[in-house]
């Protein structure tokens, strides 16, 4: 198989890392990582974009040079990838040699070859700031419908589209004068000449079929030259034989990819060339946003044709995050930062979280915390960790930390696993990494039935030191098998699973053979269940105060003490519908009944309440009630409730357990 490269869209140096970007690290970077431990030969490179006005403009404001500010981002980047698990093999800086000297020989060879022309275009000019404006820095009213103060290219209000030329009252938005209209010399790439090449490559299975459809679409309408150059000042780089003229960021961006990996091959002594212009030897994939396929899917696969390289075997576009529902939001505080997040919370929920949603489609993701919530502790916590922490327990207490001597019987799991792992790997191949996840998640289902049935719990009480112990076997094998299935979204976990287990390494074409025989490490917990508080204060520390109404009218809002609780404390009782599966008088306590209740996805709960005067055991099999999920458990002097359940009565020897209506499932939210 041939070696892969892979890239993942090189984040702008003018902003902090959040969770939308992380959506494309993240789903990158468990593809890499399946193809690493499948045994294959793949390299994944990165850098900062860090060229443009917006990037000048805000080192000024800040009084440093664009080069501090660029470093001083980076640092902050890479620590927030490495914190995420984000396994580049290099990440560079668009502001580098490698970059320089490739974009001037990817710009000169298409020159010389007769691609690049240049043409005089009037542009507005800010004199007092000493520069010429980008569209996005020029304010005005738009042409079309009049709102106030709209953009220099289109109108939020009416989504018009215009020349900046045409803004009536236009300002920059930097200082508030009004620009002149300058002409300058620009120089332009000739998209057309790749016409033919691009309408090929587009068929050659390069894209997903949603957007090779919208290429067709640029296609018909025709493509345009391409201004590629800015004038001075202006931070990137000078364009050969143009003194004051610069490369547009978007030239030298996806040029980024190639600077990053020469920088690493050389540091590895590797051939660049072996990469980069032959197709027949390696396989280049770059993972982006939607928002940018033209750059991708247009511009750079001609510029590199133009140059002489090779062109990349696929572009992977994928959709866009929202949070409950709705675009990220400052005053929601739903735009959370990666460091926002890990000041909280551990990065493989994320990881999870996203490869449930993950597919090789481009439609938007969603991320509802509560549902986030939900299905780490139910899935990871529930499911994965449990296998092994009710198990792992056993083989040290009875048998000095050692698994049976041979596999034992085990009902056809292990090779169903071992099967079942290769529809796994082709979902993970083809980015189909929610079905991954659900197909992992069924057979960790089948694994825990297994412990249920065998009831390792009962064999120790019985004495049966054989079945225990083999039970367990059976179980710590099956859980090694989840944990390497998961190993590309959990690298962490894995590498905890491997210490745990003694094991020389996570890969997948390791796991063809059971354990047995060995001894396994103490068991510590591989992950905690996700506290909904933390997740709410992200969000608090997220939240932007100022966007908030600020000014309440004690007249209209009376204080608090005198309504007593407010709407946010509210908010935090949790409550959910359960179904009692188990109910038994307790010895001793004439008012109380044990209830033991399913409560779906949060799993199963032991709860104390006094209903035994108004109840027999009996009559409540079966039924649903409403749960108080999220109270602390309480020790009561007959043992710990965990939660309370819902009844009405007024003390006067009557009472009614409030009953949600039929179909309402466990675990539901009551609202
Ligand atoms: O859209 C962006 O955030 C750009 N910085 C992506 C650049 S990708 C590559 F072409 F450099
Ligand atoms: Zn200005």
């Amino acid at each position: 198989m041939r070696p892969i490269l892979v890239t993942s869209a090189l984040p702008y140096a003018n902003g902090s890392i959040h969770l939308g970007h992380l959506v494309e690290y993240v789903q990158t970077d468990i593809w890499v990582r399946f193809h690493k431990i499948r045994g294959r030969d793949c390299l994944y490179f990165c850098a900062d974009d860090t060229h443009g006005t917006p990037i000048m403009i805000r080192a000024r404001n800040e009084g440093i040079t664009p080069e501090t500010l660029v470093k001083r981002i980076h640092a902050e980047h890479v620590a927030d990838f490495r914190d995420f698990l984000i396994g580049f093999d290099h990440y560079h800086s668009t502001n580098s040699e490698e970059n320089r000297i490739l974009s001037e020989e990817i710009y000169v060879t298409n020159r010389n070859a007769g691609h690049i022309h240049t043409e005089a275009v009037m542009q507005a000019y800010c004199v007092k700031d000493g520069i010429f404006l980008p569209d996005r820095f020029i304010r005005g009213n738009c042409p079309a419908c009049g709102a106030l103060d709209q953009y220099g290219d289109a109108c939020e209000s009416c989504s018009a589209t215009y020349s900046p030329l045409d803004l009536k009252e236009a300002h920059c938005a930097l200082c508030g004068t009004s620009p002149e209209q300058r002409e300058s010399e620009h120089f332009f790439f000739k998209l057309g000449d790749f016409e033919p090449f691009l309408r090929e490559w587009t068929r050659s299975g390069a894209l997903q079929v949603q957007m090779a459809n919208k290429l067709s679409e640029w296609f018909d309408a025709g493509l345009k030259a391409w201004d590629i150059s800015r004038d001075g000042p202006y931070f990137g780089f000078e364009i050969p034989d143009a003194p004051g003229k610069f490369f547009y960021v978007w030239l030298d961006a996806p040029v980024g990819y190639m600077a990053a990996s020469l920088s690493y091959f050389r540091q590895h002594g590797m051939d660049f060339d072996r990469y980069w212009r032959d197709p027949d030897q390696t396989e280049i994939y770059h993972f982006i946003g939607k928002d940018i396929l033209y750059f991708h899917t247009l511009f750079w696969p001609a510029m590199l044709k133009g140059a002489g390289f090779r062109t990349p075997t696929g572009v992977f576009a994928h959709g866009f995050l929202t949070v409950n529902g709705q675009k990220m939001s400052k005053s929601r505080g739903t735009f959370i930062t990666a460091r926002d997040y890990l000041e909280q919370l551990d990065p493989e929920y994320l990881r999870y979280y996203y490869a449930t949603k993950l597919a090789k489609g481009v439609d938007d993701i969603d991320m509802n915390l509560d549902d986030f919530v939900l299905r780490v502790n139910s899935d990871l916590v529930g499911k994965v960790v449990n296998l092994a922490s009710r198990t792992a327990g056993f083989v040290h207490k009875h048998f000095q930390g050692r698994l049976s001597g041979d596999y034992p019987e085990d009902q056809g799991l292990f090779q169903l696993f071992l099967t079942e792992a290769r529809s796994i790997a082709q979902h993970y191949h083809e980015r189909e990494f929610s079905r991954a996840m659900r197909a992992i998640m069924a057979l960790a289902d089948k694994a825990n039935r297994f412990v249920e049935e065998k009831a390792p719990w009962a064999l120790a009480k019985e004495n049966r030191m054989e079945e225990l112990q083999d039970t367990c076997t059976v179980a710590l094998n099956l859980f090694r098998l989840l944990m390497v299935q998961l190993h590309p979204v959990l690298p962490a976990m894995a590498e905890k699973t491997r210490v745990f287990l003694n094991l020389q390494d996570m890969n997948w074409s390791t796991t063809l053979l059971p354990i047995f025989g060995t001894a396994i490490q103490p068991f510590s917990p591989l992950m905690q269940r996700v506290d909904v508080k933390k997740v709410q204060a992200m969000v608090s520390a997220s939240r932007e105060m100022d966007s908030v109404p600020a000014v309440t009218s004690s007249a209209v809002v009376p204080e608090e003490k005198d309504i007593g609780i407010t709407m946010e404390t509210f908010m935090e009782v949790d409550l959910r519908v359960a179904k009692i599966t188990h109910a038994e008088t307790v010895e001793g306590a004439d008012k109380l009944l044990r209830l033991v209740l399913d409560v779906g996805p949060l799993g199963v709960r032991s709860v104390l309440a006094g209903i035994r005067a108004f109840y027999t055991p009996e009559s409540l099999l079966g039924r649903l009630v409403v749960l108080v999920a999220n109270l602390q458990p309480r020790k009561m002097k007959f043992g710990v409730s965990e939660g309370m359940v819902l009844a009405a009565g007024d003390g006067s020897g009557k009472l009614f357990l409030i009953v949600p209506d039929s179909g309402a499932e466990p675990g539901m939210r009551v609202k």
